[in-house]
């Protein structure tokens, strides 16, 4: 019987059918305790983009764990990889000139991001700018300001009134956003949070025209562009942040996840110099905000470490060089009876949508074609609308993405066979 209580997971099943294991990591691949190999086609949780195994990052850990592992970055106090990485961090944000918050995951990031737009247009004067605008199928994280932003349902419903100033918009409708900011909550707007590509909520993809417009609707408006790249930054869309690909210029980026690759949690807003003004000019005195591991010196130099294998190995220009090669591999699958369409095309992300109406009419089809692949030795997961996420590390090899292709066929048969 497991003491472990697993993250979203039913755990009468997982007593009933017991854990997968995992034990050791080699690029795109995981083993279980038996031995068993897996192609890793979910990055972890779209996080190992320099895929697993890299001692390099593990030994600039440890080195830094015997030195110092850690201290508080409160007030004036610092260590020598945070302000390394704050810089690198600078240099490569979509804005020019970004300050860097650290924080110990995504959710934080979210959260520090709510609450960071807020203080500002309260020290600008406009304290009644409350309201958060976030998108239907967005997933901004599980802490408490994050689960009433994101517009996954079966994530927010059971725990009553949430109690947020939060609106939520059709995800592809720039003329909602608009109505909503100029009538529904006029006057209230901080800020609107938007992923580049939704992940959690299945991989869906706007358009650049949507960000576009999106984009140049809020900055008219005064209303603060949060761009979460907690999936879509360090490269997973082919340039370091999707903010940079289309154009954005965000007033903030939350970021985690690939920042270390997910060799130890660590997560970072990048904020421009416009909503920063105000904290490095003296009007807000001290942000009484921030964690315990904000700016955890570990974590930091994984970061560092990893900034230098993407970089070295050339790894945001291998994603752009795959993005065609992930949809032209993936593109054969439509034709099975129970794929309805393959989205892909923006970095190495994408979904495998099997038929809504067999997701509706059988519940347990999805998580059979998952265990079905597992048992062909391909990890993979379901997302919430009964698509499967497809978001290997950078070192994916073609061959390996064709592998993943004639399993989920066979494995999309098993289902078609037995129902
Ligand atoms: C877009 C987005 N924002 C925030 C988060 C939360 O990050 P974390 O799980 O590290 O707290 C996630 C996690 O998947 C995410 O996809």
């Amino acid at each position: 019987m497991t003491h472990l209580w697993h993250p979203f997971a039913d755990m009468s099943a997982v007593e009933r059918d017991g854990e997968l294991v995992l034990t050791r990591g080699v690029q795109a691949s995981v083993f279980d305790s038996e031995g068993t190999e897996y192609l890793d086609l979910t990055a972890g949780l779209w996080f190992a983009n320099v895929g697993h195994g890299r001692t390099e990052i593990a030994d600039a850990m440890a080195a830094q764990a015997g030195r110092l592992a850690a201290y508080s970055t409160f007030g004036d106090m610092a260590n020598e990889p945070v302000l390394a990485l704050a810089d690198r961090l600078a240099a490569i944000a979509p804005v020019a000139d970004s300050k860097v918050f650290f924080t110990s995951g995504g959710s934080d990031a979210v959260d520090t991001a709510a609450k960071l737009v807020r203080r500002y247009w309260s020290l600008r004067g406009h304290p009644q700018r409350t309201t958060i605008i976030t998108r239907e199928r967005a997933y901004h994280g599980m802490h408490w300001g994050g689960t009433a932003m994101g517009g996954i349902e079966p994530n927010r419903s059971g725990y009553g009134d949430w109690g947020a100033d939060i609106a939520h918009v059709e995800w592809d409708s720039v003329a909602d956003l608009e109505q909503v900011i100029d009538e529904r909550v006029a006057g209230t707007v901080a800020a609107f949070f938007c992923e580049p590509v939704m992940g959690a909520g299945g991989v869906h993809f706007a358009g650049e025209q949507y960000l576009q417009q999106a984009r140049e609707l809020c900055r008219d408006r005064g209303v603060l562009w949060v761009s979460d790249e907690v999936i879509t930054g360090f490269g997973r869309t082919g340039e370091w942040f999707a903010s940079s690909r289309f154009g954005l210029e965000p007033d903030l980026v939350l970021s985690a996840k690939g920042l270390t690759s997910g060799y130890a949690p660590m997560g970072a807003v990048l904020v421009a110099p416009s909503v920063t003004e105000p904290f490095w000019d003296g009007t807000a005195g001290a942000w009484r905000h921030g964690y315990t591991y904000s700016g955890h010196a570990v974590s930091a130099a994984a970061g560092l470490a990893n900034l230098d294998i993407i970089e070295r190995e050339g790894l945001v220009a291998r994603v752009r060089d795959l993005e065609p090669v992930l949809t032209e591999t993936l593109a054969s699958l439509v034709d099975h009876p129970l794929v309805a369409e393959v989205r892909s095309g923006v970095g190495l992300l994408a979904a495998v949508q099997v038929d809504p109406n067999v997701v509706k009419r059988d519940v347990s089809a999805v998580p059979t074609i998952v265990s079905a692949l597992r048992s062909r030795g391909v990890l993979t997961r379901p997302l919430v609308d009964g698509s499967l996420q497809v978001s290997p590390p950078f070192v994916v090899t073609p061959e390996e993405l064709k592998r993943f292709v004639v399993s989920c066929w066979e494995a999309l048969d098993t289902v078609l066979t037995t129902r």
